[in-house]
């Protein structure tokens, strides 16, 4: 470490090797916080109180987490905000800004403030060299006044610990433990059930079976989908989410174990892709495929929505329909095995394979 440097150009090699003359170390200026006592006084004082505002900020993380409802909005200027997800944002941000603030201002106006510089050299140091940089290292702690000011220390130390307080908590968002129970009640079922109406996604109108023709395809929902409402009714239509196709019944396969659940040429298939979910609808008459925008896995609706090219694994689950006293279309019950993509423990024995009855 050298803080002066050579500046004269000995040599024409040395000229080819140091085109620019090197302008050295500036001049050092003193900082307020070194020439006036007062002054690093005050920052010292800054720095803990950055530090000791960090429990207070996860304190309150905590306070909001558990106190303001989830779904809790309030207008202000003319903006509806989500009161919830603003406070935990708030405070939660304040807290690793005022750690990251309270380590800048520490380091700019505490720290040991001397200007250094070294010439490169060969990458790999020497023992002497390795020894100098810890004696270098203790000396920079020392300046720090890690052991003179050991309430910066136990500060900073306190606000990150504190800090894995939320991060704890959020977890809970998570959802509940996925036991077989649970996952029965929320990834493996949806709304659809035995007379459950088809809605047209756009309109809410039912569909009527004699209102499809051949080639059409109707994204749909559930009719009692409407009866829900926030987070409910988000969670219920991506997994409910449908689409209706009619084909000419001669021209696709409809497997016996299958037959009564279309009418007609009618089927309706989960509009979640089985690869990583994605919502599918693009529609190739001709093929009867049904091409994901994500990956382009493909599904033939003609053969009971079994994957023909792409990474998805498994076919579209297929629900079953029949058609109620007015001719609307309805399900005859949920989908037979969960939709959209795979997870852990999900029991695949019941996924069509390409050739099943
Ligand atoms: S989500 Fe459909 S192919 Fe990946």
């Amino acid at each position: 470490m050298t803080p002066e440097h050579s500046t004269a150009l000995a040599t024409p090699e040395d000229e080819m090797l140091h085109p620019v003359l090197d302008p050295g170390i500036e001049e050092h200026v003193e900082r307020y916080s070194d020439a006036d006592a007062a002054v690093g006084d005050r920052a010292y004082k800054q720095v803990v109180l950055c530090f000791g505002l960090v429990p207070v900020l996860a304190i309150a993380f905590v306070v909001v987490y558990f106190a303001v409802p989830a779904d809790f909005t309030a207008r202000l200027l003319g903006v509806n905000w989500h009161v919830h997800s603003t406070l935990l944002g708030l405070t939660g941000g304040l807290a690793v800004l005022l750690v990251g603030i309270g380590a800048i201002h520490w380091a700019r106006q505490l720290m040991n403030d001397t200007e250094i510089a070294e010439e490169r050299h060969a990458a790999s140091s020497s023992d002497e060299e390795k020894n100098g940089f810890v004696e270098k290292l203790n000396a920079g702690i020392a300046d720090a006044g890690v052991h003179r000011r050991g309430l910066l220390v136990s500060s900073l130390g306190g606000a990150l610990g504190i800090l894995a307080v939320p991060a704890v908590v959020t977890l809970a968002d998570l959802g509940p433990w996925p036991t077989a129970a649970v996952r029965r009640e929320t990834i493996e079922k949806t709304i659809w059930a035995d007379g459950v109406r088809v809605v047209n996604d756009n309109n809410w109108l039912p569909l009527k079976a004699s209102d499809l023709e051949i080639g059409q395809l109707v994204n749909a929902e559930p009719e009692n989908l409407r009866e829900l409402h926030g987070a409910a009714y988000h969670n219920a239509k991506a997994k409910a989410a449908l689409i209706v196709v009619r084909m000419d019944p001669n021209s696709i396969r409809i497997p016996e174990s299958r037959r009564d659940w279309q009418i007609g040429g009618i089927l309706a298939y989960s509009k979640i892709c089985t690869h990583v979910g994605c919502p599918i609808s693009l529609w190739e008459q001709q093929t009867h495929h049904l091409l994901c925008p994500c990956h382009q896995s493909t599904f033939d609706l003609g053969n009971s929505g079994v994957v023909v090219f792409g990474p998805a694994a498994r076919a579209l689950p297929q629900l079953p329909l029949r058609m109620d006293a007015q001719g609307y279309l309805v399900a005859q019950s949920d989908f037979t095995v969960p939709v959209g993509p795979s997870f852990f423990e999900r029991d695949s024995r019941n996924d069509f394979k390409d050739g099943d009855q």
